[in-house]
């Protein structure tokens, strides 16, 4: 099967100032359609900046990186997005939601930068929020929900576009444990639905709700194992 993502010795160097930082050491990575994995490790280990790559948030320093079979490396800004638009869909820590929309209005904002308009769009929106069972609270500002309802309401607008690749960055975060295992079960359900799923923890107990569990220290990956 082809890889949806495929990275060679990648690595991505920082500059700061006269300084340059590797953070990325020399990264193998390969994902196939439908897997759910986790990356794990501890905080500053590059798993955000490793993640920021897959989702063509940035690109590597060197190394070969291909998306769905394309070469990221050397694309200007408007073909990454129009790229990352295609193909992937982003959950992040702090939810991100806009505060003087309604949920419905923020389940929609990733087709409002679309080329081409979706047919049903709104359907589709109402149809998410009643999969993950918000549909009742589709007219209300997000204030009005729980950390847990608006990182719902988050990935609801991350499948908007109907992406191959869901990126979620430490999706729970900011969660309870019971709240964090509600959206786990949710990014699973995802993953059933037939969504490649990259999540990043730095928590055991989230990592454990993945299929492939892939460890990262200090930029390289230490260790792989199954879910
Ligand atoms: N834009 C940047 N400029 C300089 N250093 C950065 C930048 N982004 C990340 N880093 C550094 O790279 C290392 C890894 O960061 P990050 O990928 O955010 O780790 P994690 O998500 O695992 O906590 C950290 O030391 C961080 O300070
Ligand atoms: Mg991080």
């Amino acid at each position: 099967m082809t890889p949806l993502c495929l990275m060679e010795d990648v690595r991505k160097t920082f500059r700061m100032g006269d300084d340059a930082v590797e953070v990325l050491k020399g990264i193998d990575l390969e994902i196939i359609p439908g897997e759910f994995a986790a990356i794990m490790g501890t905080s500053g280990s590059g798993k955000s900046t490793l993640m920021n790559l897959i989702g063509c948030l940035d690109v590597p320093t060197s190394g070969r990186y291909l998306l769905a079979g394309r070469e990221v490396l050397g694309l200007q800004d408007d073909d990454l997005s129009v790229l990352r638009n295609a193909h992937i869909g982003f959950v992040f820590q702090s939810f991100y939601l806009l505060p003087y929309a309604t949920v419905l209005e923020n389940v929609l904002l990733p087709t409002l930068y679309r080329e081409s308009a979706m047919d049903h769009t709104e359907e589709r929106a109402v149809e998410l929020l009643r999969l993950i069972g918000l549909e009742a609270r589709m007219h209300f500002r997000p204030n009005r929900l729980s950390g847990g309802e608006q990182q719902r309401v988050a990935i609801c607008r991350a499948m908007m576009n109907d992406p191959e690749l869901l990126l979620a960055d430490e999706p729970t975060g900011q969660l309870d444990s019971k709240t964090a295992a509600e959206i786990m079960n949710l990014l699973a359900k995802m993953n059933e639905r037939g969504k490649t799923v990259i999540v990043v923890t730095h928590d055991p107990a989230i990592a454990a709700s993945a299929k492939r569990i892939i460890r990262i220290k200090d930029g390289v990956i230490v260790d792989e194992q199954a879910g």
